[in-house]
């Protein structure tokens, strides 16, 4: 018997490709232009619908408490919108508080105050996250919120305008819908706020009438007459249509918050952006390379940089609004931190060539790259950092959240309101697992994505979140080990394997072949040692076969564990305009930051941190490590960063004839 069997690992089980929903329509900027009214508009929430006598277009006589002040870690500042009620921009701030400081659509609080609605809550659980460059495209399914509860932009928006954020009760979406639909349908345009947005009532824009000049004109899909009361009409649009109007186009306009890019797509507001460009280094990763790939090949590229040009100030550019007194500047300093930045265990080596050229002072493995790579800095998935351990031990003593006990997946399922955050399927649910731990509440902490993987009431992120199982749970790459023939059949065994996991045995003749099209000719048994064993049927004078390991399968049981802690890495780009950081909020600098690494990955060499990263444990840092990598950050700091660079923005309202 003649058997042309050639085996070849393949290690696949995570080309998840995510699209973006792009901005569909050529007129979007309309859209965003009324997505940014829509934004600012502070009617929507529960505390007018109170305090309105169901008049659309009141003017309250009394606030809501809550916006009085804008809560920041440098003392409260006179709020934007004192005297109205909540509304997205007062957590996602941009020019409001420019003596302190711009925003990139966050806030200044450790986590955000939240309306008083009697149920214990007075703040968001976490950090607002920033919003500019949240919804780039990415190579991975788009997972919102740092615990991964949406999916979809739209379902974010209808969940927030109606949700705790806005003062609602998880009993009261139907009401919120219905008062949300009912300000666009009865708004008369007199406000502040249509005024600035080219006078319309929302049913005007809405209607896209003519007359409506160009820059506030919604896109055809998006047009829709909300003043047709009779049921029965088929030009009657539900309530909820026009909700999911309203998402739609909050979403155009969430999508035009990106950092200063050139037409090609490629970061350039940023002196660590100024420095590639200067230097002829690739700014973005080539077709079909990862973001870590591309990092990694941008060290060796800094490596054979025989003379590089520096950025200064002001030749190449200046800080205007932000970072002042900021110097405009990539020089050694920058450079050093970018290489710590960038290296990992895999390219140790040229870390080490580096060093000899005298570029670096010592090794420093910042490790970075693998969670934050470049050009957006982040890898958008979820890991645990540390950051919610080193919290919740600093209120109850070290040691405390290891032996904090959790339930298991089976536990979990079958007491929902006990471990689970409030739904509207589970109003009494008491979030315990997604709560700021305090003193007199042991039991409260946040877990972040435990909260959300497998919950059946976030259906929406399953799929997604099941296609990057194994990056999340960090699983090793199986290898083939040893392939014998035993009598007519193929016996192959693999190595680095984990029980909790199938593994596939799939084969193609044509090795070029699309994975989809590879045949799975055998589950894996596995052996008492853990190891890994196919069998396949040998044909007599078949083609010549390829044979690959796919990954298969695990039980939501063996992977809840998994999730413990983990939080949606954020991007380190303009930092300068989101402290506090982490989603704790605990930490105001970028040294303090660093410092917490430094402490976080000694703390998981030693088997301290539950649950932590197998990554965390690969940052070798010292302090000398920490002025460099700072400078570094720091220039990556936007000169320019205002507001969204669209042509939607409002014009100046021109004063009353
Ligand atoms: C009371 C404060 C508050 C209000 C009001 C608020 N947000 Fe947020 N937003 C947050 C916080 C906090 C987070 C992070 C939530 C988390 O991780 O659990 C967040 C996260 C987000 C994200 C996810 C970003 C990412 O990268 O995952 C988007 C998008 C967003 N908000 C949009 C909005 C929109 C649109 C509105 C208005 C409809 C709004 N927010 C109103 C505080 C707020
Ligand atoms: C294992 C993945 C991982 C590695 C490695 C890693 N980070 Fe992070 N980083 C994260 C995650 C996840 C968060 C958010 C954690 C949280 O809030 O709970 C984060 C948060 C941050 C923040 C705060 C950003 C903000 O807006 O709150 C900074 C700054 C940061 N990382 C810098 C670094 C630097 C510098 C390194 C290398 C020394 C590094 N990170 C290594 C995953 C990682």
């Amino acid at each position: 018997m003649k058997q042309g069997v050639i085996i070849l690992l393949v290690w696949v089980g995570w080309f998840a490709l995510a699209a973006r929903a792009q901005a569909d329509d050529a007129d979007a900027f309309g859209g965003a232009n009324i997505g940014e009214r829509l934004f600012l508009e502070t009617r929507f929430a529960q505390f007018f619908f109170t305090n309105s006598a169901g008049d659309a277009n009141a003017v309250l006589t009394n606030s809501d408490p809550v916006m009085d002040n804008t809560v920041t870690i440098y003392g409260p500042q006179p709020g934007p919108f004192a005297g109205q009620s909540m509304n997205c921009r007062a957590c996602h701030l941009v020019e409001e508080h420019e003596g302190i400081g711009n925003r990139t659509y966050c806030d200044f609080a450790r986590r955000s105050p939240v309306p008083e609605i009697g149920d214990g809550r007075v703040t968001t659980p976490r950090n607002a996250l920033t919003l500019v460059d949240a919804l780039l495209p990415r190579q991975v399914p788009l997972f919102l919120h740092h615990d991964g509860q949406f999916a979809a932009v739209d379902d974010l928006v209808v969940g927030t305008l109606t949700g705790r954020n806005y003062g609602w009760q998880p009993t009261e979406y139907e009401a919120a819908i219905h008062h949300i639909a009912h300000i666009i349908r009865d708004d008369d345009g007199s406000g502040f706020l249509a005024g600035q947005y080219g006078g319309s009532s929302y049913a005007e824009a809405f209607a896209g009438l003519a007359g409506i000049e160009s820059q506030y004109l919604i896109p055809s899909k998006n047009r829709m007459n909300v003043l047709v009361t009779d049921t029965n009409s088929p030009n009657y649009v539900t309530d909820e249509q026009i909700v999911q109007n309203i998402a739609e186009l909050m979403k155009d306009y969430m999508l035009t918050l990106v950092f200063s890019q050139d037409v090609a797509g490629n970061f350039d507001g940023s002196p660590y952006d100024a420095f590639l460009i200067k230097n002829g280094l690739p700014q973005q990763p080539d077709p079909g390379e990862t973001q870590l790939q591309y990092g990694r090949r941008l060290l060796q590229l800094l490596a054979g940089l025989t003379n590089p040009q520096w950025v200064t100030d002001p030749d190449a550019g200046f800080f205007v609004t932000n970072a002042q007194g900021q110097q405009f500047q990539f020089g050694t300093n920058e450079l050093a931190g970018l290489e710590i930045f960038l290296t990992d265990q895999s390219n140790l080596t040229v870390a080490t060539n580096l060093q000899l050229q005298g570029v670096t002072t010592r090794i420093a493995v910042g490790n970075c790259i693998t969670c934050h790579a470049p050009p957006t800095f982040t890898d958008s998935l979820f890991h645990n950092n540390g950051a919610a351990q080193a919290e919740y031990d600093q209120i109850h003593g070290a040691g405390a959240f290891m032996a904090l006990a959790v339930p298991s997946w089976a536990e979990r399922a079958t007491n929902y309101d006990a471990y689970l955050p409030p739904t509207a399927n589970h109003p009494n649910a008491l979030g315990i697992f997604e709560t700021p731990p305090t003193t007199n509440h042991p039991a409260q902490v946040d877990l972040g994505l435990w909260n959300v993987y497998a919950n059946p009431d976030f259906p929406a992120p399953q799929a997604g979140l099941q296609s990057v199982l194994p990056q999340l749970l960090s699983v090793a790459s199986p290898q083939i080990g040893r392939v014998t023939v035993v009598g007519t059949n193929l016996v192959l065994s693999a190595t680095n394997v984990s029980t909790d996991w199938t593994y596939y045995l799939i084969t193609s003749t044509n090795l070029l072949s699309p994975l989809a099209n590879w045949t799975v000719v055998a589950t894996n048994n596995f052996a008492g040692s853990g190891q890994l064993y196919f069998t396949n049927v040998l044909t007599a004078n078949a083609p010549q076969q390829f044979y690959g390991l796919l990954l298969g399968n695990i039980s939501p049981a063996a992977a809840l564990p998994g999730t413990l802690a983990l939080f949606k890495t954020p991007t380190v780009r303009d930092l300068v305009s989101s402290e506090p950081y982490l989603h704790t909020g605990q930490l105001d600098t970028i040294e303090d930051v660093l410092q917490f690494y430094i402490n976080a990955s000694a703390q998981a060499r030693a088997g301290g941190i539950r649950n932590g990263d197998p990554q965390l444990s690969g940052i070798y840092l010292d302090a000398s490590a920490v002025a460099p990598l700072a400078a570094f950050l720091r220039a990556l700091n936007e000169s320019e960063y205002v507001d969204a660079p669209c042509p939607c923005d409002p014009q100046p309202v021109p004063p009353p004839q």
